[in-house]
């Protein structure tokens, strides 16, 4: 394939969508951990999350590209790359990317997994962006999934609460009209954050045995309130930083696409760009945090909901493990 020298943009161009059919609510907790549905609703905005009771994150991510190709022309066999975001593969190897294209007969595609937590939608994204921007590759698929609830601890009122099961994946292609796609992206790592938020077990460093079992060390920990702080400030300041480079007032922009972990970090992040909540995109109350899948979710639903429309302003912005966090500033040009 040649390189192509001339000036273009990545543009989302289709989206798709899998939510699991189990619904566990708040009052369900009640029954299982020492918490309260005033506690977690008011503490992070969530009723309710879906859960994947038979099947990987691949199930899910196939059940999405088939929401897709529902509603959108897509031949397979077209897709040069599949990038998948998620801290739950089916497996270590082979990559959940292999599983998908395998499934989905993405017989010309090559793909991987790319680990980011709650950024790996904004991360994979913007990776693929650089790639239609090459030249090169015309057609990715760019899934967000994960399977929360296979490394949560049920016991652990700190953490069960929050996160839910979904998929989520937009394709990605090239177009012309700059005026329309992914126009400025801002990332960050910081390493600094690893003993806040992780999974010790599992890996190298520390492979499954009867210890690291009844140490539950196969689970997510984290110390939300340090966590907390650390997100305000991250997709806080870097939603405003994008906003800036690029000369954005909030008039400018149709709707913040956050990361959805906790509501008072979202509307924290909405109040430091100025942003009233009727242009902030929200589903945190129906699913809890999804990790990878929060921010295509949100896309794909308002979206199907008629509620964004071609030419709109959006600002994506995640914050998550690692830390990891950013934003990408990009303008729909789905009709
Ligand atoms: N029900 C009732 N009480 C609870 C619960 C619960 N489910 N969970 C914690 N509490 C208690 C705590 O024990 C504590 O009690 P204490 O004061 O007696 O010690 C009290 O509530 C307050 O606890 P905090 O941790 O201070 O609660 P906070 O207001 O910080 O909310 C939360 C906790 C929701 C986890 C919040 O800290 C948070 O959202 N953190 C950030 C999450 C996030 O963004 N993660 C990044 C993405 S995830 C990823 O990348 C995989």
């Amino acid at each position: 394939m040649q390189k192509s020298h001339k000036p273009i943009n990545a543009t989302i161009t289709a989206v798709g969508m899998y939510v699991p059919e189990k619904i566990l609510d708040n009052k369900y907790f009640e029954s299982i951990v020492d918490t309260s549905d005033e506690w977690i609703t008011t503490r992070t905005g969530i009723k309710e999350r879906r859960i994947l009771e038979n099947g990987g994150t691949s199930f899910m991510a196939v059940e999405a590209i088939k929401d897709l190709m529902k509603n959108f022309p897509l031949n397979p066999e077209e897709i040069d790359l599949i990038i998948v975001a998620t801290i739950t593969p089916d497996m270590f190897f082979p990559s959940t990317a292999c599983l998908i294209q395998e499934k989905i007969g993405a017989k010309n595609a090559w793909g991987f997994d790319l680990s980011a937590a709650c950024s790996g939608f904004l991360f994979a994204l913007q990776t693929a962006a650089s790639f239609i921007e090459s030249g090169r590759y015309k057609k990715i698929l760019v899934v967000g999934a994960d399977k929360m609830s296979s490394i949560t601890d049920y016991t652990d009122r700190n953490n069960c609460i929050l996160f839910g099961d979904a998929a989520s994946v937009v394709l990605v292609e090239p177009i012309e009209d700059l005026n329309y796609g992914i126009k400025d992206s801002i990332l960050y790592c910081d390493g600094s954050g690893k003993d806040t938020l992780y999974m010790k077990a599992g890996g190298s460093l520390f492979p499954a045995s009867q210890e690291t079992v009844a140490n539950r060390w196969h689970y997510i920990y984290q110390d939300g309130k340090t966590v907390f702080k650390a997100a305000v400030k991250g997709m806080a300041d870097v939603s405003y930083e994008i906003m800036k480079r690029n000369n954005l007032t909030s008039d400018d922009i149709a709707y913040l696409v956050p990361h959805q972990a906790n509501m008072r970090i979202i509307d924290a992040t909405a109040e430091r760009m100025g942003i009233s909540r009727d242009k902030v995109m929200i589903n945190i109350d129906r699913y809890g945090n999804t990790t990878a899948a929060t921010i295509p979710l949100c896309l794909t639903e308002y979206y199907k909901a008629g509620k964004l429309k071609k030419g709109d302003n959006l600002i994506l912005s995640a914050f998550g493990a690692g830390y990891t966090w950013g934003a990408i500033y990009l303008t729909w040009s789905l009709d």
